[in-house]
């Protein structure tokens, strides 16, 4: 049987890492093969293109070369990477997958909804999840939980993170807008990633439960 498709999406610091992360283990615990893997990246070539498209040179992408190099990264790691697994029954978890193009792309950058959804789905053949845990954060907490990320790893803000108050906040209105719409009804579950992270661990837990 063909294993389940889970996608982490959000805005940054809304916690995709840390609870895609936290999933993986305990459904591995629960003997379910899982792999996790994250976008842009998840095979070397698509590695190498999160870190172009991440770093400051002095020559950031126009938002059309942008969205493509996210796209490609998608489509080599869908078909190296996510397909393969599938279909050998193992589960796959994503994080930031198609929603993130449609928020940052589409409610951010102002790019047609219909025409990013033909480009997705040429990158990915048409592969869709099978449940999209979005995690829900208000702007002021994303910042902070960014901050003080970056204050105990030592990182530094990327390109993405860098854009404005207005754009974050349009990419987060963009999700909600997202898993509102009639025909993702079913497979989205917003989480209000704010709570404490076992509330947030419990409420993604019930949403995979029904999967099962
Ligand atoms: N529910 C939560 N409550 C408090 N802190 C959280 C919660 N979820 C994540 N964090 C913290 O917020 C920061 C950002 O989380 P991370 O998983 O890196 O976010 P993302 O991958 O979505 O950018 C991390 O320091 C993480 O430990
Ligand atoms: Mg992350």
């Amino acid at each position: 049987m063909r294993g389940k498709f889970i996608t982490f999406e959000g805005p940054e610091g809304c916690g995709k890492s840390t609870h895609s992360k936290a999933l993986a283990e305990r459904l591995r615990a629960r003997g379910i093969e899982t792999i996790l893997t994250r976008e842009p990246g998840g095979t070397p070539l698509a590695e190498k293109i999160r870190a172009l498209v991440r770093e400051e040179t002095g020559d950031a992408p126009v938002a059309s070369a942008e969205t493509l190099l996210f796209l490609a990264a998608r489509a080599q790691n869908v078909a190296r990477a996510v397909l393969p697994a599938l279909e050998r029954g193992a589960w796959v978890l994503c994080d930031r997958f198609a929603d993130s193009t449609f928020a940052y792309q589409g409610f951010g950058r102002g790019f047609d909804l219909a025409e990013l959804e033909r480009l997705n789905a040429f990158a990915t053949g048409g592969l869709a999840p099978d449940l999209t845990i979005l995690l829900d954060v208000p702007p002021e907490i994303s910042r902070e939980r960014l901050g003080t990320r970056q204050n105990a790893t030592g990182e530094k803000a990327d390109r993405m993170e860098n854009a404005g108050r207005l754009f974050h906040k349009a990419v987060r209105d963009g999700f909600l807008a997202l898993a509102a719409l009639p025909e993702n009804a079913g497979r989205f579950a917003v989480i209000d990633s704010s709570g404490g992270m076992d509330r947030v661990s419990a409420a993604i837990d019930a949403a995979v439960e029904r999967l099962i």
